[in-house]
């Protein structure tokens, strides 16, 4: 029997990594939302795909959460993105309020699933669908890293002209404006971008990945990027499911590691059919340290706001 990837949320990031997915034909998936008839018809429009894919995986659209049972990968999408005359806040409390329901769900249906939040701001909703499933940190993690890491691989390879298959980067700390990018292990072939490019470029090329996303929004005026995320999310179920143990940067629960406690945290991970299977930990400079320690305080900040 296929595993099953269930997707709560089938908007444009939920729906483009069913997309991935039974494209692929890794998994049978199943696609949630609370509006109806919308996660009906794009999975059945995507199964009509499958025959021109040779894709034999199954795809389900359901506003009901009994379809959900038994999932072997659960990703949250669900949530809203701002919209005229809404403020952060009010973004932040409407999905906590919605991740939290949707966890509280899933823990029920699906109580050996691996859960992978996408739904932001994703460091702090992966630290609350831990805190609500009460599942085990290992089986709790967020997609950010790997897609601030891509959009740098991306204009890294651009500046060099060379294929991005040739570019290594590494990324920590919170997704998005908070990321702490670890430039002496972002490799050309193995070669340091630092021996390649003046430090000036490279810190212009970091700085348009912290802005990454707000980039995107600017272009689209309403709504935000998806082909990327929804490829990020898919390496990862990827790596879940066929056991790859791949190293790949994941918001995952730190006890210790890198001297932080009790917080969801970009960090490279392994990870296998268990979820985060281990923590890398990687020796950080002085200001490398200093800037996560920062990125680690604004998690915090949001995490007490919201009383997780
Ligand atoms: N349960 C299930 N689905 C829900 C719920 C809920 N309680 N509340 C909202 N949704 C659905 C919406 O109906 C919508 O279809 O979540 C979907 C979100 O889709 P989009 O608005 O297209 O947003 P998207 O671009 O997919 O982004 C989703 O991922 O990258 C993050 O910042 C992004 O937090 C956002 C999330």
């Amino acid at each position: 029997m296929k595993k099953k990837v269930s997707i709560i949320g089938a908007g444009n990031v939920g729906a483009t990594i069913a997309q991935l997915v039974v494209q692929s034909g890794i998994a049978d998936v199943v696609l949630f939302d609370i509006v109806e008839g919308m996660p009906q018809g794009k999975a059945l429009d995507l199964a009509e795909a499958c025959p021109l894919w040779n894709s034999s995986s199954t795809i389900h659209g359901t506003n009901t959460y009994s379809d959900t049972a038994n999932s072997d990968i659960v990703i949250i999408t669900a949530g809203l993105t701002r919209k005229l005359g809404m403020s952060r806040g009010d973004l932040l409390h409407a999905n906590t309020d919605i991740v939290r329901g949707v966890c509280t769900e899933i823990a029920k249906i699906s109580p050996n699933a691996i859960i992978i939040v996408v739904t932001n701001p994703m460091d702090v909703m992966a630290q609350l669908a831990w805190k609500t499933t009460e599942f085990s940190c290992k089986r709790v993690m967020g997609m950010g890293g790997i897609l601030d890491a891509s959009r740098l691989k991306a204009f890294l390879s651009w500046e060099l002209k060379v294929s991005p298959e040739d570019v290594e980067a590494l990324v920590l700390g919170g997704h998005g404006d908070d990321m702490v990018p670890l430039s002496r292990f972002t490799v050309l072939k193995g070669i340091p971008v630092t021996e390649l490019l003046p430090k000036r470029k490279i810190e212009s090329l970091i700085e348009r990945t912290r802005n990454g996303g707000a980039e995107i929004v600017a272009f689209l005026k309403s709504g935000s990027a998806y082909y990327a995320p929804a490829a990020s999310t898919f390496q990862m179920i990827k790596s879940i499911l066929f056991d790859e143990k791949r190293i790949l940067p994941c918001a995952a629960y730190l006890n210790g590691e890198y001297g932080i406690k009790d917080i969801y945290m970009g960090v490279p991970v392994i990870l296998g059919k268990e979820g985060v299977e281990k923590i890398v930990e990687v020796k950080l400079t002085k200001e490398e340290k200093t800037q996560f320690r920062k990125s680690c305080g604004t998690v915090r900040k949001l995490i007490k706001k919201l009383s997780i």
